[in-house]
């Protein structure tokens, strides 16, 4: 089945606690499953980026679903787009707290959102490009 990424950006509504987040990642598994959807979650101390992967029909409503969520604001798709493959296939939701500085790849995951904060590309590569690249192993 054809499938989209979208990636989007959006600004906590409040600090998240490692249960916040441990919340919202076992929500988004339980949900997702079911949907065909996979992705990973990021979250910096105060901004999210999410990548959702899976049929575009799902991911339109889920998306909008999870726009509404209070935990958060201002939410801005930077990405949506066919895959012919999944970036994360064995995560119905992946979860990486930037605050814990344990990340693989925290370097650069930390500079993937700060630029979608601020709107700008890294080199001539938007921030999800860049992001989906980091990941294509
Ligand atoms: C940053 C963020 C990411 C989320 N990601 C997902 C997700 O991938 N899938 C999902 O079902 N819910 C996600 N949620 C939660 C939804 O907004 C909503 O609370 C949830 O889907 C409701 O599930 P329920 O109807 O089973 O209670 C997310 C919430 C936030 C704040």
């Amino acid at each position: 089945m054809s499938i989209n990424q979208l990636v989007y950006v959006s600004q906590a509504t409040r600090k998240m606690s490692p249960e916040d987040l441990s919340a919202i990642q076992e929500t988004a598994k339980k949900n997702n499953a079911p949907l065909d959807v996979t992705g990973s979650l990021f979250y910096n101390g105060g901004w999210f980026l999410q990548v959702l992967e899976g049929p575009l029909s799902t991911l339109d409503k889920l998306y909008k679903k999870i726009e509404l969520d209070p935990r958060h604001k201002n939410s801005r798709v930077l990405y949506n787009e066919p895959a012919s493959f999944r970036t994360f296939p064995r995560w119905n939701m992946n979860m990486t707290n930037l605050n814990d500085r344990q990340a693989d790849k925290y370097d650069e995951l930390v500079e993937v959102i700060e630029a979608a904060q601020t709107n700008r590309n890294i080199g001539s590569a938007s921030p999800a490009v860049t992001l989906l690249k980091i990941f294509r192993g």
